[in-house]
């Protein structure tokens, strides 16, 4: 027994940014973020909040699904902006939605966090605990990145994607495999609130994503491949049985370089970032909506799906589509 993805969704802010207006607010390019990350434009909010967003991608992915929100048992969000610390943005999204009978949680694991929230829907329905679960992907990183720092608010964007998945009796997930390394948590970073109570006050750096970007960079680049390899012998599939490989959309460079290590055709890696940026843990779900809309996704194709960022957190997945 394992999970299929029966339904997508997605929904992005409606401004959208593009290279040229961030060249009056910081020191860069079109041309250099082009060439350095394949980024052309991103949606940035003015208004429309993590909530807003991730409800508005799951009532997509019911629809698809051609479901009620009624009929969710597990309501997972993995996000690393959530607009409140309590509740968690799973109950805040089952409440816009009315997803009642839904158990609500979030799950933070940055770029991975869609793939890790999937493979955790995988497992309670394996376990036979749920029959169904919606998992979805919000970010608004637009507030927690430095707009003066041009190493980083070039590369971000806001969004939310969704997928309702439902156990099923072949083919959907094949396998997957999951990396923490919390010694490296400091190249990509952004600090929350300090610790300040009547007993003490202690001083914060400002509350920013603060990122090493060539560490990311060579993390991207050596350990994906790795992930991707190493479910691929899990399930005994090779690379070129894959059809696509809908990986976190960071950089284009990223995405050359793991299609070059793995030996695969750069042209099964679909890519949506030149249009959205990287908008961490919506990035895999809305690419996935973008293409199974697309028509792009035909019953018995084998997809990988890799998810990798802060943490560091990294993992990938194959599954049959149907
Ligand atoms: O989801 C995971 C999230 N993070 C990532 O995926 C980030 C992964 N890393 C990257 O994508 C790349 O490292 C970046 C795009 C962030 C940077 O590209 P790079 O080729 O690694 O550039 P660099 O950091 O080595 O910087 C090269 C130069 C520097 O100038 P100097 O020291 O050579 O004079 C930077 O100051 O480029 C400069 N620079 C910029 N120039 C124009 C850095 N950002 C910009 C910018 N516009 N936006």
């Amino acid at each position: 027994m394992a999970i299929r993805i029966i339904g997508t969704g997605s929904a992005l802010p409606k401004k959208q940014v593009t290279n040229k207006e961030l060249e009056s607010r910081v020191d860069t390019s079109d041309e250099w973020i082009r060439e350095r990350t394949g980024i052309g434009s991103r949606h940035i909010s003015t208004g429309e909040t993590l909530v807003s967003l991730t409800a508005q991608a799951c009532g997509r992915a019911l629809e698809n699904a051609g479901r009620q929100a009624s009929e969710v048992e597990l309501l997972l969000v993995a996000t690393c902006s959530p607009e409140r610390g309590i509740p968690c943005a799973a109950c805040q999204v089952q409440s816009a939605l009315g997803a009642d009978r839904a158990v609500a949680f979030d799950l933070n694991a940055a770029c991975a966090g869609f793939l890790f929230a999937l493979n955790t829907a995988c497992a309670y329905v394996e376990a036979g605990i749920y029959r169904n679960a919606l998992v979805a992907g919000g970010e608004v990183l637009s507030k927690i990145v430095d707009w003066t720092d041009r190493g980083t608010c070039i590369l971000f964007g806001d969004g939310a994607g969704a997928c309702l998945v439902e156990k099923c009796d072949r083919g959907g997930l094949l396998g997957f495999v999951q990396h923490s390394d919390g010694s490296r948590g400091d190249v990509l970073k952004c600090d929350s609130r300090p610790l300040k109570n009547p007993f003490v006050s202690l001083e914060m750096e400002a509350p920013y994503v603060q990122m090493d970007g060539r560490e990311v960079f060579a993390f991207a680049v050596r350990q994906v491949p790795e992930s991707i390899t190493e479910v691929l012998h899990k399930t005994g599939i090779a690379v070129e049985e894959v059809d696509l490989f809908v990986l976190h959309q960071a950089n284009r460079r990223i995405i050359e370089g793991i299609a070059k290590r793995l030996g695969a055709d750069i042209s099964r890696f679909p890519v949506n970032l030149d249009r959205v940026g990287n908008m961490s843990s919506a990035a895999i779900p809305v690419l996935l909506d973008e293409l199974n809309r697309q028509g792009k996704l035909q019953a018995g194709m084998k997809l990988v799906l890799s998810g990798f960022g802060a943490g560091l957190t990294y993992g990938s997945c194959v599954m049959e589509w149907q």
